[in-house]
């Protein structure tokens, strides 16, 4: 049997401070420019797929929370996800940007989510200023797809306003709502190495920099546990023996192979994440409420 190199590599990648400074400035000036953000997380991973530092770059705004790609997670942890974050409070919409499924319900949510703002301008005589909003997510998060599939229809660029926005190009939804049209950046943060781990899972950090073997023993270890049965019912095998026989059979029913016979982990690790991100092994959530 084939044995492993033990730890996972990509704690050294680099995340480039230089690209995060520049990222967080931007937003900074962005941040003074709107009302409310639209936060972006991975409703598979919502906790490893935020950077908290949003919390403080924002005190002050209104906020939401978009559990994206919720089609590809367990719908029972999207509900539990939901609530969590309405506790804190947040205003909380699943969503599937590529379908565009729970869209409708945002237009809704944004009023609620800024109905202070919204009373605050009324005391003062202010009527009909529009809400101004931005999309901020860490990189892979679905921003561009949401805000395409938001806007899309309504893509009605506002140009540059001189003097206040200089540069800036706001799309506007409606009469009441603006969206900026560059999304912010954040940076996943790296302080503990199971985010890393999970945030690989999900590919969000490049496979050419990862030990993919070492990720699918997890990965296997992970589904045995907590979704018992996907395994055996889409590679056909029996879920026993450690995760390096998983893997094992995966290589065995996949036919990967070789030159000389030899079975070929890596490449049956990849069609693992393959089949994992695309939703084939159904839907799971990696980090649970
Ligand atoms: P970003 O701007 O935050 O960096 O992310 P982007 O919109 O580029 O989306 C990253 C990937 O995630 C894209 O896939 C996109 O299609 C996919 N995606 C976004 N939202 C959802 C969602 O709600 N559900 C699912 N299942 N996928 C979503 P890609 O493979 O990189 O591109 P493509 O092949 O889809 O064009």
């Amino acid at each position: 049997m084939k044995t492993f190199k033990k730890g996972i590599e990509f704690m050294n990648v680099q995340w480039y401070p230089g690209h995060m400074t520049k990222a967080k400035r931007q937003m900074q000036e962005d941040i003074k420019l709107i009302d409310l953000i639209i936060e972006l997380v991975d409703a598979r991973v919502p906790l490893s797929s935020r950077n908290p530092d949003i919390d403080e770059l924002g005190k002050n705004k209104s906020r939401m929370i978009l559990l994206n790609k919720s089609d590809l997670s367990d719908e029972k942890q999207n509900d539990a996800w939901k609530e969590y974050f309405q506790k804190k409070g947040f205003s909380v919409v699943k969503v599937d940007s590529r379908s565009s499924a729970g869209m409708k319900g945002i237009q809704n949510m944004i009023q609620e989510a800024c109905k202070e703002k919204i009373e605050r301008d009324r005391r003062k005589g202010i009527k009909n200023r529009p809400i101004r909003a931005m999309v901020v997510g860490i990189p892979n998060v679905g921003k561009s797809t949401f805000i395409n599939s938001f806007a899309g229809r309504a893509c009605a660029k506002t140009g540059n306003k001189p003097g206040v926005t200089k540069g800036k190009q706001w799309i506007r939804l409606n009469k009441g709502v603006e969206l900026l049209d560059t999304p912010g950046i954040l940076w996943p943060k790296f302080d503990d190495q199971e985010v890393g781990i999970r945030l690989a899972f999900i590919g969000s950090i490049k496979d050419d920099v990862l030990n993919m073997e070492e990720l699918a023993l997890r990965l296997i270890g992970f589904l045995c546990t907590q979704y018992p049965g996907t395994l055996s019912g889409r590679y056909g095998i029996a879920e026993t023996g450690s995760e390096v026989e998983l893997l094992e059979a995966i290589a065995k029913a996949r036919g990967c192979l070789k030159k000389g016979e030899e079975l070929d982990y890596e490449k049956a690790s990849l069609i693992l994440f393959d089949d994992f991100r695309g939703g084939k092994l159904g839907k799971i959530t990696l980090e649970w409420a």
